[in-house]
This record gives structure tokens, sequence and C-alpha cells, in this order.
């Protein structure tokens, strides 16, 4: 089997698998990603292009599908895909990525060496800063039902406004960056955020 066809079984599998409604996960994020990972491994040149492909389309399959405790179906059926299609030699690499890709997740302990895991930990971080980082923002905020802004909330870690979130993650995931590519996207990423927030004071303070 060839990788382009492998690649193509995939994308098919993880389209299935997103949740239609959690659009913080959609099928556009994982295309945004890939992107971003491709142009990140053309330039480093560090990372196997069929592993970071494969790992890229199946990082958000897990969480979206299953929740929660039951996160270990998720990866079990990762797995199984794998096995089942020919990839059995990637199989536990990927598995080990797309555990420790997660920003949220609490204790990340991923091989810091797999520049697979380097570049798509990179990838998905730039697409949850600049402006596709606020669209998501307030997109996932209003699927919640949160507050825009709640002026007088101390930013903590755990914020219940859409601006709270800016400071408890997106403005410190550009120090976060890996890769010197992934740095240099996030540092124009970043100042968007920045000019973002001043306007949004600026409008607000009218
Ligand atoms: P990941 O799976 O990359 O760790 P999340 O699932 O935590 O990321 O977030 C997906 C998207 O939703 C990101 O763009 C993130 O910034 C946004 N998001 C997550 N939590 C919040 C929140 N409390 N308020 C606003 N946006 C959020
Ligand atoms: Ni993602």
């Amino acid at each position: 089997m060839n990788n382009e066809y492998l690649i193509s079984i995939t994308e098919e599998f993880v389209k299935h698998n997103l949740k239609r409604y959690d659009s913080g996960h959609d099928w556009w994020h994982i295309e945004r990603v890939r992107r971003l990972a491709r142009f990140i491994n053309e330039k480093e040149k560090c990372a196997d292009s069929f592993t970071l492909e494969i790992a890229v389309l199946l990082h958000d399959t897990a969480d979206s599908k299953f929740a929660g405790d039951k996160i270990d179906q998720g990866y079990a059926m990762i797995k199984e895909f794998l096995e089942t299609n020919g990839m059995s030699d990637i199989k536990d690499q990927v598995i080990e990525v797309i555990r420790n890709a997660s920003f949220s997740k609490k204790n990340p302990t991923g091989n810091l060496n797999d520049p697979v895991l380097l570049i798509l930990q990179d990838s998905d971080k730039l697409d949850a800063i600049g402006a596709i980082g606020v669209a998501r923002a307030f997109n996932y905020g209003g699927f919640r039902n949160n507050a825009i802004y709640i002026p007088d909330e101390k930013p903590a870690g755990k914020s219940n406004s859409t601006i709270g979130h800016f400071y408890d993650k997106l403005l410190k995931l550009k120090d976060m960056m890996h890769t010197s590519t992934g740095r240099n996207i996030a540092e124009e990423r970043h100042l968007y955020l920045e000019k973002f927030l001043e306007q949004f004071y600026k409008e607000w303070n009218f």
C-alpha cells in the first residue's frame, strides 16, 4: 500500500470520527494544522513526513469523539485503525505523539526528542493564536455561553470569559514553541493577539 493511499483512508477515518458540532476541532482545523506542519517540516527537515502527516490527521480524533474518562477508547480505536490498515510500524509512535500533543493535557510526558511531536505541538498551538485563534476562542466561548469579557476577573488559569482565556492560554503559546520556524510564525500571530486586545479595550472603554 502506498503512502498516498494510506493518507487518503486516514483522512476518511478522521472526517468520519470528528464530531460535527465540535467546530474547534473540525476538519478545517486539521487542514490548517497539516499545512503548518508541512511548512515547518519543509524548513526544519527533522521529522519523517509520512508519520507526521498521519499523526496530524489523527491528533484530535480521540479527543473529539471520546471526552473525559472515555479517552482511552479513542486511542484504542485509533490503534485498531492503524493495525488493520497496514500502519503497525508507526502505530506506537503515533499513539504516543497524539497522547501528548494537547495543551489541555495536565502533565505532558511526551518524548520531547521526537520531532513528530514537536512539530505537531507547534502547529496545533499556532492554530490557536493569530486571527484564527481569536475566531476559535470566541467560537468556543459562544458554544459554552461564556461572557466575552468580565472586567473585574483576575486571570488565574481558569477564567469564565473568553478575554480571560487569552491570558490563561493564548498569550503563553508563543513561548512554548519548540522549533525556530514555529517561533517565527508565532511572533506575528502573537503580535496580532496583542493588537486585538489593545483595540478591544479601547472600544470597551469608549
Ligand atoms: P487543544 O485540544 O489544542 O488542547 P482545546 O481543546 O483546549 O485545545 O481548545 C480548542 C480551541 O478552543 C482552541 O482554539 C482554544 O483556544 C479554544 N478554547 C479552549 N478553551 C477555551 C475557553 N475557555 N475560552 C475560549 N476558547 C477556548
Ligand atoms: Ni488540534
